[in-house]
């Protein structure tokens, strides 16, 4: 079974990037061939970029980031659920990103992204260009959600059409597809 963490990259008080994750990891459950979990930033709750080594070398001084490497590097996939902020993605996820390196490298990322009418795309490609740099496979398959409010009842409970389920099944069925291959790549790698 594939480790599979969920990232929600808004961090905001009054954020809606909660009730989205809600919906994807009840989907991604349903897929026998991963064992999932949320990862909250929120909660997790990373200064700004604090270590004076790059993260390459691992020499980290502070339990955040000592305790933020072992989340990521137990994981073998992630879903980034993220919101898009001014045309962007959100500083949060991009500073999470930075702490680390090694732990990130050959793993493949789903995006899932939500927005006005662009439903977030502008975000998902400048979020693409970062995950290649820490050798990460961003997937084709993104999930882009435009209008997302209207799926949010006034529980914050997100309901998602057929398209979107549609779209977030093929995203899986990928995600799945590119673990398992790049799983091979990292015992490889570690020979
Ligand atoms: C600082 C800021 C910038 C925003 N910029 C965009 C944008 O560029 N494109 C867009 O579709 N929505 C934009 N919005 C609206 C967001 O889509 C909406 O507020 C959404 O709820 C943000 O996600 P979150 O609730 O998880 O923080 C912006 C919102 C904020 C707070």
């Amino acid at each position: 079974m594939f480790k599979l963490k969920i990232i929600i990259a808004s961090t905001r008080p009054g954020r809606k990037g909660p009730s989205i994750t809600q919906w994807v990891y009840e989907v991604a459950k349903t897929h026998p061939e991963f064992n999932t979990e949320i990862v909250d930033l929120a909660v997790i709750n990373l200064p700004l970029l604090d270590e004076a080594e790059h993260p390459r070398l691992q020499k980290y001084t502070q339990q955040h980031t000592k305790d933020w490497s072992a989340i990521i590097d137990a994981a073998d996939a992630y879903i980034i659920v993220t919101s898009e902020y001014n045309y962007g993605y959100p500083a949060t996820l991009k500073n999470a990103i930075d702490f680390l390196y090694n732990e990130w490298c050959y793993k493949p990322a789903g995006i899932v992204s939500y927005g006005g009418l662009s439903g977030g795309i502008r975000a998902v490609q400048q979020l693409k260009q970062v995950l290649s740099s820490v050798k990460m496979v961003p997937l084709a398959e993104s999930v882009n959600i435009p209008f997302f409010t209207k799926h949010i009842d006034a529980e914050g409970k997100f309901t998602a059409d057929d398209i979107l389920n549609r779209s977030l099944e093929t995203m899986l069925k990928e995600l799945a597809i590119w673990t398992e291959a790049m799983k091979q790549m990292r015992e490889k790698k570690k020979g």
